[in-house]
Parts: C-alpha cells; structure tokens; sequence
C-alpha cells in the first residue's frame, strides 16, 4: 500500500477527525494507525518501517501459498485493507481494497497507485461500488474480527463472487483463542477457529478448507479458504 517511491511516506495532514467515525471500535482502530504511521511506533521489536516491509512480505507470502496461484487475469479485493496492503505487488488484472477507514488513512499514508480504493464496511459493499467488475478472489487477513457484522460481511462475500471464486481468510491465531483475544476495543468479536468455519458455512460457502501451519510460533496465522461452487479443496 506504502507508494515506496515516494520520498516521504507520511504525508503530514494530521487531520483526522475521529468524531466522524460511528463506532468506538473505528475510533480506535484509527488511533491504531495514526499512532504506528505517524510516530513511526514500532510492533514488538521493529520500528514500523521495518513491520511495514515485514508484514507486506508476509500477507504476499500467505496469499501465494494459498491456492490461488495465477492472479495475472483475476480481480482481486483486499477487505479490511488498513494502513499496510501488499495487493499491489500481485500481477492482477484489477486490485480493490476496502476499508472503512481508508478515506482517513490516506491522509497520512500515501495509498498504492492503480488500487482502487473503497471507504466502505464490508456489509455495506453494493454492486455500484465495482462498477462493472466481477471480483473473482476475496483476501482479507485478521480483519474479520474487527466487522460490526461478521456474518453480513461474508454473505456479502458469498453472493458478490462467482462461481469458482475464492474467499481466502488467513487470520494471526492470537486473536482466534479466547483467552487472548479482544485485546483492544477494535476487535469488536472473539471467535474460534471452528466457529469462524462456521460462520462461513452459514454465510452460502460449502467448500471450505482450514489450514494450520505445522510450526506455531507466536506469529502464526491459520488459513481459512472458501470456495464458491461445487469446488474440491
Ligand atoms: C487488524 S487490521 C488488519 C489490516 C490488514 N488486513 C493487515 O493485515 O495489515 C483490521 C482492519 O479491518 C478494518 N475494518 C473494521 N471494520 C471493518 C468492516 N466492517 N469491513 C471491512 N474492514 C473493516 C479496520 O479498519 C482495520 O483496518
């Protein structure tokens, strides 16, 4: 998401205005990012320059080991995009991100050129919003349990793909355990991995797949894929 060609990432507009925002879990949220980007505030050892090239690694990373491998004709939609995206380095056809804060991050952050941007909670996602594109691959890490309504949100999912398209789902495990989940008042649902499995299924998808690393180290992520149709996985 960073435009790493500019020479300043920050742009310096500091006005952010939280009052617009409906919800404390927003609020909060916003103050995330502005507090990482705009004091440069480190995430556990690393400054956040040097999270921002580790984590854009690392969501680059998941998504090619999930089952999507040939992206160069493919739409594909980042939900709960943040500060920190990393479609930009995929060769697509088209790339959206989504995120109810994103109007306010690019004040302060500098969005990736040729992403089309949406300010927009997923529930609220509308045909008008993509014009006349078909998404055909859904990616959105360790946002879902920041959505007001999870349920909604992947029903929207489910209905806006086509069949034969993908929801790829990896979330940090950390939050995917009660006892250190909702850490913050940002993370608006707590939910095991089983559960989130189930609230997928519930959504339309039949064809889901949940994938655990074998080495569990304290970053690691589970993977949740879905596809629409009468896919294997
Ligand atoms: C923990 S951050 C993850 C950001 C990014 N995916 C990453 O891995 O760096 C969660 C993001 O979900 C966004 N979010 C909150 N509510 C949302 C909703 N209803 N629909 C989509 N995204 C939402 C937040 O604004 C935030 O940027």
């Amino acid at each position: 998401m960073i435009n790493k060609s500019a020479s300043k990432r920050v742009i310096g507009n500091t006005e952010i205005t939280f009052q617009d925002l409906p919800t404390d879990n927003l609020k909060s949220e916003l103050m995330f990012w502005w507090r990482h980007v705009m004091f440069n505030v480190g995430c556990g050892e690393r400054s956040f320059d040097q999270h921002v090239q580790v984590h854009e690694d690392k969501l680059l990373k998941l998504f090619k080991n999930l089952y999507v491998k040939d992206t160069k004709n493919k739409t594909i939609l980042d939900v709960g995009c943040g500060a920190i995206g990393f479609i930009h380095r995929l060769d697509a056809k088209l790339r959206f991100g989504l995120d109810p804060l994103i109007e306010q991050i690019s004040r302060f952050v500098n969005l990736a050129e040729g992403t089309k941007y949406i300010n927009k909670g997923i529930e609220d996602l509308n045909k008008n919003d993509l014009g006349d594109n078909r998404i055909d691959v859904v990616f959105s890490h360790s946002s879902v349990d920041h959505w007001t309504n999870p349920l909604k949100g992947l029903t929207v999912i489910y209905k806006m793909l086509p069949i034969g398209g993908y929801l790829l789902l990896p979330h940090q495990t950390v939050f995917l355990n009660p006892t250190t989940a909702k850490q913050n008042l940002s993370h608006t649902h707590s939910f095991s991995e089983e559960m989130l499995v189930a609230i997928i299924k519930r959504s339309g998808f039949k064809a889901i797949k949940l994938i655990s690393p074998e080495i569990k180290s304290e970053e690691y992520e589970v993977s949740i894929v879905a596809a629409k149709g009468n896919v294997i996985l």
